[in-house]
């Protein structure tokens, strides 16, 4: 049995037509079911669907042998006990900084707004910049307008919502894109069957990127 661990919203929508061309599609529409757990059309391979943070638990402590996650939650909970073969080349989008676009230099401590506050506390300190980490859940963007904090550091994709309330991006911390992860026992334990699966992954990637 080999067990995928998926991450839900918008990187399980890219990543479906990525394990489709591979081979691996569930027997049942996974958008419009309750369920967690989903056999596929593979033999022995089944699909849980979680949160991003949770997929790297999962796969670090083998409960499921692979997991396909951003590499933003990578970074900023580690990657320990897990190999990371293959960029999958979706659901691509930037880590970066942003400000309100009116915003006035600050003085004495920068209040920094994130649920990225590993990846933050790194960036900030290997620049010097002396900062108070304001961890959030979601919604960054609010922050600056409440006059919570200074700076935010988010995903920007399209850069629509720091627009919409009046931010702009300032520095690049990371490109991030979904990866395939897979635990490091089972690389062993489960060699054929990762490794195929690894191959048939990296040949869609391939065709996509081929493809435009
Ligand atoms: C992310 C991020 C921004 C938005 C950026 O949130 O936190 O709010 O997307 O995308 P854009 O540049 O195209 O506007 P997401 O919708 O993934 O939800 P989240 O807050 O749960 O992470």
């Amino acid at each position: 049995m080999l067990t995928i661990a998926l991450t839900k919203g918008r990187i399980l929508k890219e990543t479906l037509p990525l394990l489709a061309q591979g081979g691996i599609e569930p027997l049942e529409d996974v958008h419009s079911s309750r369920k967690l757990i989903f056999p596929t059309t593979m033999q022995g391979v089944s699909l849980v669907i979680i949160r991003g943070s949770d997929v790297p638990t999962y796969v670090r402590y083998g409960a499921a042998q692979v997991g396909v996650v951003g590499k933003d939650v990578l970074l900023e909970h580690g990657a320990d006990g897990v190999y990371e073969p293959l960029d999958l080349r979706i659901a691509r989008c930037r880590l970066m900084t942003a400000t309100a676009v009116d915003a006035k230099p600050v003085v004495g401590k920068l209040r920094v707004a994130t649920k990225f506050v590993n990846v933050a506390r790194k960036f900030y300190a290997e620049r010097g910049v002396q900062v108070e980490l304001i961890k959030l859940y979601g919604a960054m963007e609010l922050a600056p307008l409440m006059n919570l904090a200074d700076e935010i550091v988010d995903i920007v994709d399209t850069g629509n919502t720091l627009r919409a309330n009046g931010m702009e991006p300032r520095d690049t911390i990371a490109d991030i894109s979904s990866r395939l992860i897979v635990n490091k026992a089972a690389m062993r334990s489960h060699h054929r069957q990762v490794s195929a699966l690894i191959e048939r992954l990296s040949d869609a990637v391939n065709r996509e990127m081929f493809s435009g």
